[in-house]
């Protein structure tokens, strides 16, 4: 494939998919991310905006410490304290990206910017200078292009071009845009910009009107070589341009498309599936690509057609998306090899012996009640196994509960709450509700339940469940996880997950609220 034909997938479900309220991650959960992300080879990966917070930082440092294969980016405003912020978060990157913005729609650079065009375009120019001090590799946004006049939006592109931007992004921020005048807003640009051939196009399409892979398509056709996209299509409001999406339908039309990914397909189901473990947003089944029923047919005649011919119905193949129907990987007479190779086949290493052993005891329990482990089952043992170490502060030590016909229901419940052991009980209008009564009279959190679902992770009535909840305080929004055969107690684990998310103290910047 010839550089031009490459179309070039940015990630960035470990930046603007953590703008996603409760989508948020810690520093192990996106290393866990950036690793699948790798394997399955993304160009780039955006790991987060190293100046929101201490802990942004941290993130966006060891995923670019970790990180081999993939660029590493990340984001910053056209700001000196920001720009400088992530070239030392990306110092120790085998390839380092910076990422810088500022907005060049009239309504944005008038009310949230209250800056002329000509400040704009001068600080953007400046921005991508300084940028240029940490790497070669520097990306410039145009926020809100999607709404900016294209004659600025010209003048901008062109001079960022000329202080070295080798990658300029055109964002459709607030997911305004129309598939066909979009295509021709990039392809106008492309063709206007005198310099345009010394940068990369790039389309970056929220999905506020259900358009955000259409649009990103649309640009592709007309010029744009990469695209900025999430897993599962996670992201700010109504999401990002889905990457699976996106891939697939340039891999299934090559008919059409005159550039194509290096995207390794088959690890797309195991990477949505971590991805929707670890935020707690599930995945709808009737989601393209990665949905539960994307490759079933439930009516009679499909099924008869995909019996007698496949493409009759289908125009790619479940396994090339990385489907494996449930296919039972270890048993209760499965030893630590086996399991130490099936995780690190998914991606999941661990730090230490210990680790790998306190992991290992879990997984002998859960074979003992379940007989079948699959797939699913060892990343949602394996979250619950991280969970709980990053669990300080309340940690579950018992949970006994009493559910009778013609009783109220009643918890009896036992934490360590920063070290010391605490004991409550409270009755609800069930066992879950009288369990979450008992847990807030122990911790006094004061946060509100917004969202509570249970999922069960694969088939069969001895199958674990998977709790989310999602709570809030103040404007913070958080989920927990949990998982167990037991859902009053996986209830019980996602509740004191999202508690110790909760009441960690973290001031933290949104990226695009505010003033430069
Ligand atoms: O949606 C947007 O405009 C962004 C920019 C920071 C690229 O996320
Ligand atoms: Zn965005």
């Amino acid at each position: 494939m010839s550089d031009k034909d490459r179309l070039i997938i940015f990630d960035t479900t470990l930046r603007d998919g953590e703008q996603s309220p409760g989508a948020s991650m810690t520093k192990e959960e996106k290393l866990r991310i950036a690793g699948t992300l790798e394997r399955l080879r993304v160009d780039v990966i955006e790991a987060g905006f190293p100046i929101a917070s201490p802990g942004d930082f941290e993130a966006v440092q060891a995923v670019a410490q970790s990180v081999r294969e993939s660029t590493v980016c990340g984001l910053a405003r056209a700001l000196d304290k920001d720009i400088d912020r992530a070239g030392e978060a990306l110092a120790e990157a085998a390839s380092g990206r910076i990422h810088t913005f500022i907005a060049t729609s009239p309504i944005h650079m008038q009310r949230k910017l209250r800056m002329t065009p000509d400040q704009v375009l001068a600080q953007a120019v400046h921005a991508v200078k300084r940028a240029r001090r940490y790497t070669d590799d520097v990306e410039f946004s145009p926020e809100d292009a999607g709404r900016s006049e294209p004659d600025f939006l010209c003048r901008v592109i062109e001079a960022v071009i000329d202080a070295g931007a080798t990658t300029v992004n055109i964002p459709d921020t607030v997911g305004y845009n129309i598939p066909q005048q979009f295509g021709e807003l990039i392809r106008r640009l492309v063709e206007r910009v005198p310099n345009a051939h010394k940068a990369v196009f790039s389309v970056h399409c929220h999905n506020d009107l259900g358009l955000a892979t259409a649009n990103s398509l649309a640009a592709v056709l007309n010029g744009a070589r990469q695209v900025e996209c999430t897993i599962n299509g996670l992201g700010e409001r109504a999401g990002n341009a889905s990457l699976e999406e996106v891939v697939m339908a340039v891999r299934v039309r090559q008919d059409l498309f005159p550039c194509d990914t290096g995207i390794d397909t088959r690890q797309i189901v195991n990477c949505s599936r971590l991805v929707s473990n670890i935020t707690g947003f599930a995945v709808q089944p009737n989601k393209a690509i990665v949905g539960a029923n994307a490759f079933a047919h439930e009516a009679g005649i499909h099924q008869d057609g995909v019996l007698k011919h496949r493409e009759t119905y289908e125009i790619m193949r479940a396994e090339d998306v990385g489907w494996t129907h449930n296919r039972m990987v270890l048993g209760k007479h499965s030893g630590r090899n086996a399991f130490r190779a099936r995780l690190r086949e998914l991606g999941i290493a661990f730090e230490s012996e210990e680790e790998l052993n306190a992991a290992f005891a879990r997984f002998k329990v859960l074979a003992d009640k379940k007989h079948e482990i699959f797939d699913e089952d060892l990343q949602a043992l394996i979250s619950d196994t991280l969970f709980e170490s990053e669990q300080e502060r309340i940690k579950l030590l018992s949970l006994r509960v009493c559910s009778e016909t013609g009783e109220t229901p009643s918890a009896q419940v036992v934490l360590s709450i920063d070290g010391r052991e605490c004991s409550g009980e409270a009755e609800g209008g069930g066992p879950v509700d009288a369990t979450f009564k008992a847990i807030e009279g122990l911790v006094g959190s004061g946060s509100e339940l917004k969202l509570y679902s249970v999922n069960a992770i694969t088939g069969g009535t001895d199958a674990q469940g998977e709790v989310t909840v999602r709570l809030q305080k103040g404007a913070r929004i958080v989920n927990g996880q949990g998982a167990d055969t037991d859902i009053v107690i996986a209830s019980a684990k996602a509740y004191v997950n999202g508690l110790n998310k909760i009441l960690e103290p973290e001031a933290r910047a949104h990226p695009q609220q505010g003033d430069v």
